[in-house]
């Protein structure tokens, strides 16, 4: 935990510049997550980062909590919450397993570009089952196990990896085949409403469950 912190933390102004890497996949499903939100909804991201996706879908819903484990993070999406004048975002810095979040439960909960970075997948979809209201939402986006046809760039990171994790340069990062995420959620007590992979390559599942009564 202390080195994805340190990782995170020293990440934060370089992934606040960084752009999106594939636009089209991003606006789509960010359609897709719209579509599932009510006004009345109490949301909670968890691993928002610099909180841009929250701070897009605030206007859609009462009130966001947005969670993230660096504190560097959701100082930047402080900054631009003020600088956007968004008040129904609550950033809070801390672990998603810290009782400070645990202490209700959401009508929907989003975590984009997680999980494939958290080690003990299955505590990490219980922790989610426990925070979803029965009915409620849980939308999430992981980059899995690539297939044939990786752009060379990605086969590139691959190979460099381990090194540059040896070095603090890269997060842990584990890529799942789809077929076991998805049989993860499931078994958190979640019903699988729809997927997609955005973008193809590597693929980014984007998964949308509904939790079980
Ligand atoms: C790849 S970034 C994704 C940020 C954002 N969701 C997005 O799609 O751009 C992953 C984020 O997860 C956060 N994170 C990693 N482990 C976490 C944990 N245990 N609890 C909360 N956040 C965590 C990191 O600090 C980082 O900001």
């Amino acid at each position: 935990m202390q080195d994805a912190l340190k990782f995170w933390n020293s990440a934060a102004e370089k992934y606040a510049k960084s752009p999106i890497s594939d636009m089209d996949s991003y606006e789509y499903t960010l359609g897709r997550t719209k579509s599932y939100l009510r006004e009345g909804d109490h949301v909670l991201e968890v691993g928002c980062g610099t909180g841009s996706t929250a701070l897009l879908l605030a206007d859609n819903v009462a009130h966001i909590t947005a969670n993230d484990l660096s504190g560097n993070m959701i100082a930047i999406a402080k900054r631009k919450a003020q600088e956007q004048d968004i008040a129904n975002v609550d950033f809070v810095a801390s672990d998603m397993f810290d009782p400070s979040i645990g202490k209700d439960t959401y009508d929907v909960v989003l975590a984009l570009n997680l999980i494939h970075l958290l080690e003990d997948t299955p505590a990490v979809m219980k922790r989610f089952g426990a925070l979803v209201k029965p009915g409620g939402y849980f939308i999430s986006k992981t980059v899995c196990k690539p297939g044939k046809g990786l752009p060379f760039k990605f086969r590139m990171m691959l190979w460099a990896l381990p090194l540059m994790q040896m070095f603090g340069m890269a997060p842990f990062v584990k890529f799942m085949e789809i077929t076991e995420l998805e049989s993860h959620i499931t078994k958190a007590g979640f019903k699988i409403l729809e997927t997609g992979n955005h973008p193809v390559a590597p693929p980014s599942r984007y998964v949308v469950a509904k939790r079980l009564a």
